[in-house]
């Protein structure tokens, strides 16, 4: 098992000098930590679409790095040019992955950011430092984001609780302290002796992979457990409140999350186990109404039959559903909770009448 040390490895980087992006390729955790170095949009298109770097939040940073090192590699003076080579590189990125909602939201930023310096008549120089500057912005704003999520979670639970989680929010899937791991994080800085289950998550593993790998670097002492232990775990009270991450909320609350997590939803409800949503507001998507519009991506039938398994293990004549994401219904969830607080799901609309930016 490969050792991690976090403050070594930022999940996204961006090497300014050498126009490369930088990121662990999680594909090959926890066997080994490599790091890779990435320029070309191409590259780091694959990077996400096949999980290298995963995770809604370090999908978004990873993204407004992207499309900065994209405009910054444009070689011309005119900002019309500039405006259309950008706009190729963000549509194209924009493919990589179509359930988290911060992909489109960071490219969304970057394009802002791009019109606010057109309309000001930047050159493209100072068109290229604006780009820096709104990227560096979205990877410093995950950290605080996360930080205060955890905080905010924080003040829902007391010392020793048992915690459950899904997949992988850690500090792998933004660039530190996670959304759902951020409460465990601080709760172990604090001394609170949280007892944490990690789903294993299948047919990913991000959860045995990426979260116990990483909560147990940082001395916490995780326990995995296969996605279908979770009601045998909750009926023997070892569950006092589950925190998940989210890939996107829609307007009424239903959240979009690593496929099973609903099922854990409906669970916890069975046992009366508080279920919390932890996301930063940039994961918020309060123009899709409901879960129903929410995009979910399907993935490649060996993640399912073959891969992990040294010789398949489903008939090559069954076929395959694999869909990587499921929907969690409002009703299921105790809240939501944003670096702004927690919130109850039908409480969203209000808050973020005007949008979620
Ligand atoms: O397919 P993945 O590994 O990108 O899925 C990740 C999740 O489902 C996470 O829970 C979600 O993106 C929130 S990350 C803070």
């Amino acid at each position: 098992m490969a050792s991690f040390n976090s403050a070594d490895f930022p999940t996204v980087a961006l090497d300014e000098a050498a126009g490369e992006i930088v990121i662990i390729d999680q594909t090959l955790l926890p066997g080994e930590v490599k790091l890779l170095r990435l320029s070309k949009i191409e590259d780091i298109w694959e990077a996400i679409n096949v999980l290298r770097v995963r995770g809604a939040p370090a999908i978004g940073v990873t993204a407004a790095f992207a499309v900065y090192l994209a405009g910054s590699a444009v070689a011309t003076d005119d900002p019309r040019v500039f405006e259309k080579r950008f706009g190729e590189a963000a549509g194209y990125l924009a493919t990589a992955r179509p359930t988290a909602v911060n992909l489109f939201w960071a490219i969304g930023r970057m394009k802002r950011a791009l019109g606010g310096a057109l309309a000001a008549a930047l050159s493209v120089a100072d068109i290229k430092a604006a780009l820096l500057k709104e990227a560096l912005a979205i990877r410093d704003g995950d950290i605080a984001i996360c930080k205060a999520i955890g905080e905010h979670a924080l003040g829902l639970l007391k010392p020793g609780m048992g915690l459950l989680t899904h997949c992988n929010a850690g500090r792998l899937a933004t660039v530190e302290y996670g959304t759902a791991t951020s409460v465990m994080y601080l709760g172990h800085e604090k001394g609170y002796g949280f007892k944490i289950y990690c789903d294993e998550t299948r047919p990913l593993l991000q959860g045995a992979r990426l979260t116990a790998f990483e909560l147990a670097a940082a001395g916490m002492r995780p326990t995995v457990i296969c996605d279908n232990m979770v009601s045998s775990l909750m009926k023997a009270g070892k569950v006092d409140a589950v925190f998940t991450g989210c890939d996107r909320v829609a307007a009424n609350g239903d959240s979009a999350n690593k496929i099973g997590t609903s099922g854990v939803a409906i669970i916890a409800k069975h046992y009366g186990v508080p279920f919390y949503i932890c996301a930063p507001s940039s994961t918020l998507d309060m123009s899709t109404p409901d879960g129903a519009g929410i995009v979910i991506e399907q993935r490649p039938a060996a993640e399912v039959t073959e891969m992990w398994y040294k010789t398949r293990m489903a008939p090559a004549d069954a076929d395959v559903y694999n869909p990587a994401f499921d929907v969690t219904d409002a009703s299921l969830i105790t809240a939501i909770v944003t670096e702004d607080g927690a919130l109850a799901p039908g409480r969203l609309r209000e808050k973020y009448a005007g949008g979620a930016d």
